[in-house]
């Protein structure tokens, strides 16, 4: 390899990281434009710009690959000798104003009927450019006919790689949580704010969780539970309004109207926080006790 190519080599790899690109997935290339077909393309509402690069992107405009990706670098152009053929073809995030992408996300999320609908239009949605950095959809877990929701903030790298809410670590605690109180995953509904992984696991952005939140809220509508359980307080304020400190909000009821009813909102501390701070687990069980007791009522 000659050193002009090495630096270009050690250059990309700098800027794969920089954008969270952790693993190589797959040789071959897929065009997930072909894929998802123009009538699933024109059936959900898309930010302008993004919609517009979507029918735009030619094959050979992207180099950065994550997990069997293409991302196109901003600002820089294309090598001339791609290192290897481009993994795949995908949109890449454009600037695009966040009130048209929030629109699109409101009216997106309101034409979903059920909760097969509400993924399948997730799964087109172009607003949110995280879905162009992770590796695929974490739509929710569970039962969607349980009386109980909890909702995290966003999917990890475990979660990103299952394509299921809470499966790493953090998750292995939800569920001994979820255990202490006779429950499990066939009678509790798990999901997060955030569907996509934030790449390097970086807390999402205002922008971010602005697209998001009439997905998981109608999700919640949708799911219809008598109580929704906010783990942290990322969850906490974008689902209640309540911007106080976790400390502050756990262990407190809290009213949610879910568009057709009131129910009640416990936030709680997420499992990620107890793994690190074990003392705290104390207060965690008595939420999970209050909870127990409102499931019993
Ligand atoms: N943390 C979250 O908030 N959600 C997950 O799904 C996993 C970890």
């Amino acid at each position: 390899m000659t050193p002009d190519r090495a630096r270009a080599a050690r250059e990309l790899l700098a800027f794969y990281l920089e954008t969270g690109v952790e693993s190589l997935v797959g040789e071959a290339p897929v065009d997930r434009l072909a894929d998802r077909g123009e009538d699933a393309a024109a059936a959900v509402p898309q930010p302008p710009a993004l919609a517009d690069r979507a029918r735009s992107a030619a094959p050979a405009s992207g180099f950065a690959a994550r997990n069997g990706e293409t991302l196109a670098r901003p600002g820089a152009p294309p090598p001339q000798t791609p290192l290897r053929e481009p993994a795949a073809v995908i949109p890449s995030p454009a600037p695009m104003p966040p009130d048209s992408a929030v629109m699109a996300a409101r009216e997106a999320a309101r034409s979903a009927r059920s909760l097969d609908e509400l993924r399948a239009i997730l799964e087109r949605f172009e607003g949110c450019a995280l879905k162009f950095m992770a590796k695929q959809l974490v739509f929710a877990d569970g039962n969607p006919e349980a009386r109980v929701m909890f909702v995290g903030e966003a999917p990890g790298r475990e979660e990103d790689l299952a394509g299921l809410p809470f499966v790493g670590r953090s998750g292995q605690l939800l569920d001994r949580m979820l255990a202490a109180i006779g429950l499990d995953r066939t009678r509790a509904y798990i999901a997060n704010i955030i569907p996509w992984r934030p790449p390097g696991n970086r807390d999402p952005s205002v922008q971010e969780t602005q697209i998001c939140l009439p997905f998981i809220q109608r999700q919640i509508e949708l799911v219809d539970p008598d109580v929704l359980v906010c783990l942290g307080k990322p969850s906490t304020a974008a689902l209640l309004g309540v911007n106080d400190g976790i400390k502050r909000t756990r262990g407190r009821w809290f009213s949610y109207h879910t568009g057709t009813r009131e129910i009640r909102a416990m936030p709680t501390y997420h499992p990620a926080f107890l793994l690190r701070s074990p003392l705290e687990k104390r207060q965690a069980w008595r939420d999970l006790l209050a909870i127990k007791k409102a499931l019993a009522e």
